[in-house]
């Protein structure tokens, strides 16, 4: 993979989707900051400066419906280099990396993935990952609940190496479907748990039971057990 770094982007999935247009592929595009970053939902992802801002761009043979392993490879391989860092960090399903601070669960890593192509096979991928590295907290809005690897372990983090570990292990994890499965139930903080799942057909309420590929969670309402594919999700306890 080849990175392609910048002091100051709008947005490095933006970048990364151009590039994919222009027919690259393989290509790591990294930031410092961003000004337009954003998040799922075409949410505002605030990304100032000393945040790990990065979109990798790559172009695997897949069907369209294979692609949200990649998203939870993502949150496995996040998760993994901030445990590496000393941070426990834990995944809420899908793909939100959170950690503990004072008995409160707060968002540490969001993970926006964009694709194009058809739906036997994607022409590209873009999974942009967003680490809230060396920043203060109270410098991102309050409403995403955030918190940050320098803000728990009480010193920054080496923001190289810590992408470094990122990329290995996004890429060890990441061709191998029945691995990051694996891996996302070991780091889980959902599976065992009651949750509420709101869903575009309506709200699923029971205990998460398992993850499925590619990336759906089962649910037992305690009549049946119900195999979400996405929706936003609560843990109830
Ligand atoms: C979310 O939790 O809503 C997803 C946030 C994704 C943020 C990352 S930062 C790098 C990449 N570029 C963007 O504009 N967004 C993603």
């Amino acid at each position: 993979f080849d990175v392609e770094y910048h002091d100051a982007i709008p947005s490095t999935n933006a970048r990364a989707r151009d590039l994919a247009g222009e027919g690259t592929t393989d290509v790591v595009v990294l930031a410092d900051e961003q000004t337009g970053g954003r998040g799922r939902l075409d949410r505002e992802w605030h990304s100032p400066s000393g945040g790990i801002w990065l979109s990798v761009l790559f172009r695997p043979d897949v069907p369209m419906a294979g692609t949200p392993v990649f998203t939870l490879a993502a949150a496995v391989a996040a998760t993994r280099a901030a445990r590496e860092a000393g941070v426990e960090a834990v995944i809420k399903w899908p793909n939100d990396v959170l950690v503990e601070v004072d008995g409160e669960e707060r968002k540490l890593v969001g993970i926006l993935t964009e694709m194009e192509g058809e739906a036997d096979r994607v022409s590209w991928v873009v999974v942009g990952i967003g680490v809230n590295a060396n920043v203060d907290p109270d410098d991102i809005p309050a409403e995403t609940a955030p918190t940050s690897l320098s803000a728990v372990r009480g010193e920054p983090v080496d923001r190289r190496r810590f992408t470094q570990r990122l990329l290995e292990a996004f890429d060890t994890v990441g061709s191998d479907p029945d691995a990051v499965l694996d891996s996302w139930r070991d780091y889980s903080t959902t599976l065992g748990r009651a949750v509420r799942i709101d869903t575009s057909q309506g709200t699923v309420t029971g205990e998460a039971v398992d993850i499925e590929y590619p990336g759906s969670l089962v649910v037992d309402t305690g009549e049946e057990r119900v195999t979400v594919a996405a929706g936003d999700c609560d843990h109830l306890r």
